[in-house]
């Protein structure tokens, strides 16, 4: 049977993991991967997440399994923490799922359940695994404009204007903050434009909010999230712990979806249990324990929000000090964007070449399309980070 097989491409982005890892340069750069660093190029484990699993450790009485919605606790923890005080709680369903990435492949099938005629719009461009993840799943996509590659603004009137011809029914995929890969979110008065659009329109918003807390405050962060909560009748909502909480590997993420109506969400919710049963059966657990307990702790919640607003802050002081060196180096430059972005992501705006020399002959990576994880940036590296990119620009 697998003789017929081709190897697969590398992921265009986890690929960089191994390939960064497999270089000797200790002046190595690491600006691949979403995950966020100290000033020391460290991944650590959250302080208030260490204090939350050895409480957890303590207490855990079972491990056996728990249903294919997850824990009921971890659920209604951070259905508050999207929704806020305004949770239209009696429309909404909210399941574990393991990661940002499992949610969405659930969110998929549903789609692929409830309208497997509707087309899912992405903006063009997004993360890197929407399209593979979405369309392995069956579900149709289609593009609309968003980010400006000269001008390295958001291409709101054609993206509007895209959205406002897409059928009645059709799902819109909006990322709610941190846009990946380009970093710049829509304004409020913009959110506000896209929420008329898709009410006039009849479109399904599907918002991805996998950065909440690392642009601003998480209030601030899922604005567009309860704004339109307010507005439609349907929407889905998928967020991770990834990188707010640091749990990358332990896979903790949630899916919301809400229904026109208390009797429908509870059809809604069997169909997305009955679907979990058929892909996973049942989340991982560990991780959402441990935010759970953080959520309902008042102490733990707090540790948490200032270790939040600390990566937040580390990461808009490093993408300024990129910003001021590439300016002062190339000032016939415009890299004015790298200080409109905001969140964890920005484009340099080079191309695929001069990513490619930046690897070759200077060992810092990023992902082809010269997106950036401004977390790799540190006050130490940020010297030799501006001069190898001058060098390449100077080179064409
Ligand atoms: C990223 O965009 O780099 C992260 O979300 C990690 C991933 O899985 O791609």
């Amino acid at each position: 049977m697998f003789e017929s097989l081709q190897p697969a491409q590398a992921d265009a982005i986890l690929g960089l993991i191994a390939e960064y890892g497999n270089d000797p340069r200790p002046e190595k750069i690491d600006l691949g991967v979403g995950v966020y660093r100290t000033e020391d190029g460290k991944t650590p484990v959250l302080k208030v997440v260490k204090c939350a699993e050895q409480i957890l450790i303590d207490t855990q009485e079972s491990k056996s399994y728990i249903g294919t919605a997850g824990a009921a606790d971890f659920n209604a923890a951070m259905q508050a923490l999207i929704f806020g005080d305004a949770s239209p709680d009696d429309r909404l369903t909210t399941i574990q799922a393991p990661g940002g990435s499992g949610a969405l492949r659930v969110a998929a099938g549903m789609i692929m359940r409830a309208s497997p005629g509707a087309s899912v719009w992405v903006s063009e461009p997004t993360w890197a695994n929407h399209v593979p993840l979405l369309s392995g799943a069956g579900v149709t996509l289609k593009p609309y404009p968003y980010y400006d590659t000269d001008k390295h603004v958001i291409r709101f009137d054609e993206m509007l204007a895209t959205l406002r011809a897409a059928p009645a029914g059709d799902v819109v995929l909006l990322h709610a903050c941190c846009h990946n890969p380009s970093g710049l979110d829509p304004s409020i008065e913009q959110w506000q434009a896209i929420t008329e659009v898709l009410v006039e329109r009849k479109l399904v918003p599907f918002i991805d909010m996998a950065y909440q807390g690392f642009v601003d405050d998480i209030d601030r962060d899922a604005y567009p999230v309860r704004l339109m909560a307010e507005r439609v009748p349907e929407m889905m909502v998928v967020t991770s712990c990834s990188k707010n909480f640091g749990l990358y590997r332990d896979r903790v993420g949630t899916l919301s979806l809400l229904a026109t109506d208390s009797a429908t969400r509870d059809i809604v919710s069997s169909q997305v249990n009955n679907l979990v049963r058929t892909i996973y059966s049942v989340p991982p657990d560990h991780g959402a324990a441990v935010v759970s307990l953080i959520l309902h702790d008042d102490e733990l919640r707090s540790a948490w929000i200032a270790e939040l607003a600390e990566m937040r802050e580390r990461i808009i002081a490093m993408r300024a000090l990129l910003h001021d060196a590439l300016v002062e180096k190339a000032p016939d430059h415009d890299f004015s964007h790298l200080a409109r972005a905001t969140g964890m992501f920005c484009f340099l705006g080079i191309t695929v070449e001069q990513v490619a020399r930046l690897k070759k002959d200077f060992g810092v990576y990023m992902v082809d399309s010269s997106r950036i994880n401004v977390a790799g940036i540190t006050p130490a590296n940020v010297t030799y980070l501006a001069d190898s990119i001058v060098a390449t620009l100077q080179d064409g």
